[in-house]
């Protein structure tokens, strides 16, 4: 007499553990993120949705910069790399909150046109001003200091814009900057210059995977 075939069961309880160790390993889902007013929500969407080259920032670090400049108490943001807006507008939404003001600066002339459009539609064009030029150019041009610095350029850049911006920050200011865990390979000279400052405490945090170190003017 031939045995019953068991697979179909043996199958089913192999899945069900299988499934029940994912679970497990990939620990309890995230709470999902506070809800933003709908045209708002739709216009980042849109933004996402037309950023081919996967310039900005992703969604988490975002909202991470938002609060990192509300909490701050930001007044005088400085940010390098505008792409078409998507950061500035996480910044300028923190900025609201504190009544600070963030200059970006764009170089490519149509990403620069789409931030001052993105940053407009945001209802933000009275807290975010869009400087079309190189950053190495417009910097020298701006006056003060910042209490705030988000560098998402070239990372090759990246060390160069820190030797510019940090003698400008002021004491209990921010500096932070972007995909350094990603790409920090191409930024070895940065980094190690974060390590060497004086009076800068640096943390690198990962709300998505590409990394942020944000460093505090002691
Ligand atoms: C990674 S994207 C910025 C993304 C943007 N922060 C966001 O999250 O929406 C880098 C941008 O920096 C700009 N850029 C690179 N070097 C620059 C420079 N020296 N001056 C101004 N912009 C620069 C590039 O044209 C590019 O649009």
């Amino acid at each position: 007499m031939t045995r019953p075939f068991r697979a179909p069961a043996c199958a089913a309880i192999f899945v069900t553990i299988g499934l029940a160790i994912a679970m497990a390993a990939a620990g309890p889902a995230a709470p999902a993120p506070q809800a933003l007013p709908p045209a708002l929500d739709t216009l980042l969407k849109q933004i996402k949705g037309a950023d081919t080259g996967q310039l900005a920032v992703s969604e988490e670090d975002g909202r991470f910069l938002r609060v990192m400049v509300a909490a701050g108490r930001i007044r005088h943001a400085l940010e390098i790399g505008s792409a078409s807006g998507y950061s500035a507008i996480w910044i300028g939404l923190g900025l609201r909150d504190t009544g600070g003001h963030l200059t970006t600066i764009e170089y490519d002339p149509i990403r620069a046109r789409q931030a001052a459009d993105n940053v407009r539609k945001a209802g933000l064009a009275d807290i975010v001003q869009v400087v079309h030029g190189d950053a190495f150019l417009e910097i020298p041009k701006l006056a003060g200091t910042f209490d705030f610095a988000f560098l998402d350029a070239w990372k090759r850049d990246y060390k160069r814009f820190f030797d510019m911006v940090y003698p400008r920050l002021d004491r209990g200011g921010l500096f932070l900057a972007h995909n350094v865990v990603n790409k920090r390979n191409e930024m070895g000279d940065f980094l190690n210059a974060l390590d060497r400052a004086p009076n800068l405490l640096t943390a690198i945090v990962t709300p998505s995977g590409e990394g942020i170190s944000v460093s505090y003017k002691k």
